[in-house]
């Protein structure tokens, strides 16, 4: 409930507690930034409009895996969840430990499973979840500034987990991530965020359903 302080300010909790939890969030993903810069490629977050975009193409009753490499602080974590199939699983894969930490404290929802490690190593991760594929991948990754390999590394092992019919979801600032992907995925859509900071390129690479 709003009340109104001493100096004529409407004070309203839930206003500062949504703020806090933002600026809080939003200060995570800077220390995360200063700390490892090639790795995390960004100041801030991205925006709704990219979320909104980037999933729109998402068939979420065909989905029962959805793996996103590179969370960062989770800004795409709920909106995914959201969208989710309650028998449905999400798997985060972030380097660094800062990230992890910050999103198991969280994400409470029992669909959601937080792991530190490298996207170079999903085959291993989505097995040891119980699964034998992933039907979508998401990822923030910075795939220009990674180290020399692990981009094609992670480009050729997201082409095999995901299966016949599935998609990887890429958005970048720039262009460079759709060249790792044309090596496998025989379809790529592009997009385009303006609204973003900065503005950013969204792919869709899908692999072929099966004859
Ligand atoms: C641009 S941030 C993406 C942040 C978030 N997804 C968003 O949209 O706001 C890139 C993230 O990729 C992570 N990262 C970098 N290399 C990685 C790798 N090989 N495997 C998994 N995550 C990685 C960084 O730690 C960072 O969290």
């Amino acid at each position: 409930m709003s009340s109104e302080n001493s100096v004529g300010v409407i004070d309203r909790p839930s206003f500062k507690r949504k703020a806090a939890r933002v600026f809080g969030q939003w200060g995570v993903f800077f220390r995360g930034f200063l700390e490892h810069p090639k790795m995390v490629g960004s100041i801030i977050p991205s925006s709704r409009f990219t979320i909104e975009k980037m999933l729109a193409p998402v068939k979420w009753d065909e989905c029962d895996v959805f793996v996103e490499y590179g969370p960062g602080v989770g800004t795409f974590c709920q909106p995914v969840l959201d969208r989710l199939r309650r028998d449905g699983m999400l798997i985060v894969i972030d380097t660094n430990p800062l990230y992890i930490d910050y999103l198991r404290k969280h994400f409470t929802d029992s669909r959601f499973h937080a792991v530190h490690g490298s996207a170079a190593d999903v085959e291993d991760i989505v097995k040891a979840h119980g699964a034998d594929h992933a039907d979508y991948v998401l990822s923030g990754l910075p795939f220009s500034t990674l180290p020399d390999g692990v981009g094609p590394a992670i480009a050729a092992a997201t082409y095999r987990v995901i299966r016949p019919g599935g998609a990887f979801l890429v958005y970048q600032f720039s262009a460079r991530a759709r060249d790792f992907m044309a090596k496998h995925f025989e379809r790529i859509d592009s997009g385009f965020e303006a609204l973003n900071v900065l503005p950013c390129q969204l792919f869709w690479g899908w692999k072929e359903p099966m004859a």
